[in-house]
């Protein structure tokens, strides 16, 4: 287990005004690379390689088209309606965001004060801890065994968390923790568990049902991945009422825009589209992860649109050059203790093809 205080005695001398020390001493989150010109096969970031429901694009242009004078609905109540409808809950169980990652923020400013611990599992997805951070929180990083899985420090009380990430699938790796492994810790913890489902419309299981019975539950979806509408920003929460009232005291007033409340609630009314979609990624991710075990890599099963291998005998980041060199954009990450690998999105089978055809003349 790694404590890490985030507040430091940095100086910040500017002329006029001070930055709070925990925002000097920060780096940042790097989001993965997003290059906006030439021609890349950008399997880096997650995101969905198919072209999203074309009722999402008619039910956007109808938006524009009447025009962008008024305000959003402050709560996207349209796109409740239709979440809560599909997840058997009332609406007053959804709380929407600009994308999962605003959410992330509201629910660290709801439930985390300055100098309070913020839990989260380690190696998993960065931005947590650049949240904790942000607020002035400690982060308390629990590692995952060599199995993907956590032991009993992930919900013990010893050090009073106020709050738990636990992404699910993880990312890098892309393992899933069961629903009933996830209730037990909700059980023990003695904070909100927020289970963050980026991923769940690829895995085999999802843990929306214990919010019903578990008040400190909280699950994030997000339309980014599953719905290839990463650029549309949008996300949602599913919560009790209690929690999802004093969640909205906190949001920006219009989190989210007329655009993408509208694109959002018909990418979720197409539920024949995700269906389709996820079969083609699922079977393309068997591919690619067959294609890496040929090549001699170890690679994790996966759960969610990608796949993280690691290599016993050959450095990989020399292969991330030579991919990226090829015009091929995947994540290479590194972990102390844990080695480095790549992380490969799912693409359309003619892109797995490009990737793994490339790396199989450079290795
Ligand atoms: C685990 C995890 N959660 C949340 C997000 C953010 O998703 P969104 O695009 O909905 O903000 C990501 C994005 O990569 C992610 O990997």
């Amino acid at each position: 287990m790694v404590e890490n205080r985030v507040l430091s005695e940095s100086q910040n001398t500017m002329k006029y005004f001070r930055v709070r020390e925990n925002i000097s001493a920060m780096q940042g989150y790097t989001p993965g690379e997003q290059p906006q010109t030439g021609k890349f096969i950008k399997l880096n970031t997650n995101e969905n390689p198919y072209p999203p429901s074309a009722q999402v694009t008619q039910a956007i242009a109808r938006v524009a088209e009447g025009g962008l004078l008024r305000y959003p609905d402050a709560m996207a109540d349209a796109f409740r309606i239709r979440a809560a409808q599909l997840w058997n809950v009332d609406q007053d169980w959804i709380l929407c965001g600009n994308g999962s990652d605003d959410l992330l923020t509201i629910l660290t400013r709801t439930f985390v004060g300055e100098g309070e611990t913020l839990r989260l599992p380690y190696p998993s997805y960065v931005l947590y801890r650049t949240l904790a951070q942000i607020q002035g929180a400690i982060y308390e990083e629990i590692h995952f065994q060599s199995d993907w899985t956590l032991n009993e420090q992930f919900t013990s009380a010893s050090s009073q968390p106020k709050l738990a990430f636990l992404p699910n699938p993880n990312s890098p790796s892309g393992t899933l923790i069961s629903k009933e492994v996830i209730a037990q810790m909700a059980e023990r913890l003695p904070c909100p568990l927020i289970v963050d489902e980026a991923y769940a419309d690829f895995a085999d299981s999802h843990c929306i049902e214990l919010v019903k019975d578990h008040e400190n539950v909280v699950v994030t979806r997000s339309l980014s991945k599953s719905y290839g509408l990463a650029g549309l920003r949008f996300g949602y929460l599913i919560a009790q009422p209690r929690i999802v009232r004093e969640l909205s005291k906190v949001k920006d007033s219009y989190n989210c825009d007329a655009l993408a409340i509208a694109g959002a609630t018909a990418a979720i009314d197409d539920q024949d589209w995700l269906a389709d979609n996820r079969n083609r990624i699922v079977t393309t991710r068997r591919r690619l992860e067959d294609g890496m075990s040929e090549l001699g890599f170890s690679v994790q099963p996966s759960q969610a649109n990608f796949v993280w291998s690691t290599h016993s005998e050959q450095p990989v980041q020399p292969l991330y050059e030579q991919l990226k060199s090829k015009r091929i954009l995947v994540r290479y990450m590194q972990y102390p203790e844990w080695g480095d690998g790549l992380r490969i999105s799912v693409g359309t089978d003619d892109q797995i093809e490009a990737c793994l055809a490339t790396l199989r003349t450079v290795m």
